[in-house]
């Protein structure tokens, strides 16, 4: 990639897809329905909301002026703004937490691969639920499979990392992110008239406050960091690509409004389908691949041709929407090693392709034949989303918002906001607020309520 001579994505448009394309992904559309399914609902999603708004927002803008002031991959950055101090801190945890995260979430990805082969093959058709609740069990504890699958799809990343993607991520985003969304709108339609859907509307649109505990607070949290790509560095290092004349608010409003519609309208496809057919909205990271091909099956019943259409393309889209999330994760490490250990790029990508592959295996098999060992009662794969989701994204997002809120010179923040004057500046004192204030003090309160920190 021709990334490290700083070169500039092609056009606005461009910037936004290209950020929205690290920020849509598994965690939209496999991880937010099934954590909403975990914490009951609809209460879930207006904390998740408000999380997104008043963490989620303020925290990506401050990413994105660290970023492109800094010109820099996310360490060096911190590096830059604040010399000889242990900032940088920051910035490395971010590295570790993509490395991390890229580990198990392939393994997700690596089942999208699986599941564009059933499609391709017409393996779905006349499966009842009860055979896609088992299909999946036993392809995911297979020990083979899954991590055939694995590295096929951290191969793909590597391929594309050393390549270049400068016009590959811009060009892809432009006509895949607007496909997704079609195909998804249409999902949704097929979805919510299944017979017995209103339950799962119901279970969407009705908040049942008594569930809410600080878990879900928590859960919420870990969500919108995850899902928006926030607290590791990502759009930091993204924004180290962005030009002088972006406008770093508006873009930080359009990703977060694409991303959260998104897995908004994942939710209104998963759980209408799921009440549907009776699977258990609580079922865990298998939600979607047991809910979906239901949907295809039975929306388009007596029309075999578009169920498997539908399923294909519906696949292959949601590996291309992981595939954009997993370059930008692995661009953050790979960055990382290149610019500050003097190693090629081929060399870096490939010392992070070759440990995200021993991570992800363990990962894999912690679903299956190691499944008794677990560390806090969690198998490896939980224990990976766990602590990277739920604690490294919030603390690394909570030392961004302290580090621009008290730390960094104030000229440099407005110059980033206001293109050096150029733009104005309504929300800019109400930012700088919430930086200070409300986000870290509101991310110290979860933590410590959650975690038992007090
Ligand atoms: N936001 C991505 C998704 O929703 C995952 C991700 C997390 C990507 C952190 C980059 C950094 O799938």
């Amino acid at each position: 990639m021709a990334k490290n001579d700083r070169a500039h994505f092609g056009s606005k448009l461009g910037v936004i897809l290209a950020s929205a394309g690290s920020a849509v992904g598994l965690g939209n559309i496999w991880r937010f329905p099934y954590e909403t399914g975990n914490h009951g609902g609809a209460a879930f999603i207006l904390i998740y909301l408000g999380c997104v708004v008043l963490l989620g927002l303020p925290i990506m803008i401050a990413e994105f002026l660290i970023g492109r002031h800094s010109r820099a991959n996310t360490a060096r950055a911190f590096q830059i703004l604040a010399p000889s101090t242990q900032w940088r801190w920051v910035g490395r945890m971010g590295v570790l937490a993509g490395l991390l995260i890229l580990s198990y979430y392939s393994v997700v990805a690596g089942w999208t691969l699986e599941y564009i082969t059933e499609a391709v093959t017409n393996g779905f058709a006349g499966k009842s639920p009860a055979d896609f609740i088992a299909s999946f069990q036993s392809f995911s504890s297979n020990p083979w499979k899954p991590i055939f699958w694995l590295i096929i799809f951290l191969l793909a990343t590597h391929y594309i990392i050393v390549r270049g993607v400068e016009k590959g991520i811009e060009k892809s985003s432009k006509i895949m992110m607007p496909m997704l969304f079609i195909i998804i709108l249409i999902l949704v339609a097929c979805s919510v008239t299944l017979p017995g859907a209103e339950k799962g509307i119901e279970f969407l649109l009705k908040p049942d406050f008594s569930k809410v505990d600080g878990s879900v607070f928590l859960g919420a949290m870990g969500q919108a960091f995850f899902s928006l790509s926030l607290g590791m560095g990502c759009l930091c290092t993204y924004a180290s690509y962005f030009g002088k004349d972006t406008n770093l608010t508006k873009t930080a409003l359009s990703v977060g409004v694409i991303d959260t519609l998104v897995a908004i309208l994942a939710g209104f496809i998963i759980f209408p389908a799921a009440f549907s057919v009776g699977i258990q909205p609580d079922a865990g990271p298998s939600l979607i691949f047991i809910t979906l091909p239901n949907v295809f099956q039975q929306a388009f019943s007596g029309m075999p041709v578009l169920a498997y259409l539908f399923s294909v393309m519906f696949y292959v889209l949601l590996a291309v929407a992981a595939l954009t999330s997993t370059i930008s994760l692995h661009e953050v490490v790979t960055a990382y090693l290149h610019e500050e250990f003097h190693l090629t790029r081929g060399k870096a990508a490939r010392l992070v392709t070759g440990c995200c592959i021993f991570f992800g295996i363990f990962c894999s098999l912690s679903l299956g034949v190691t499944k008794e060992y677990t560390l806090f009662g969690l198998s490896m794969f939980d224990l990976f989303d766990f602590t990277t989701a739920k604690i490294m994204l919030p603390l690394g997002g909570m030392c961004i918002s302290i580090f621009t809120g008290w730390h960094l010179n104030k000229s440099i923040v407005w110059e980033e906001i206001s293109n050096n004057g150029s733009l104005k500046t309504p929300f800019y004192k109400l930012l700088i607020f919430i930086l200070k204030f409300i986000a870290p003090i509101a991310i110290a309160f979860i933590f410590i309520h959650e975690l038992g920190l007090l």
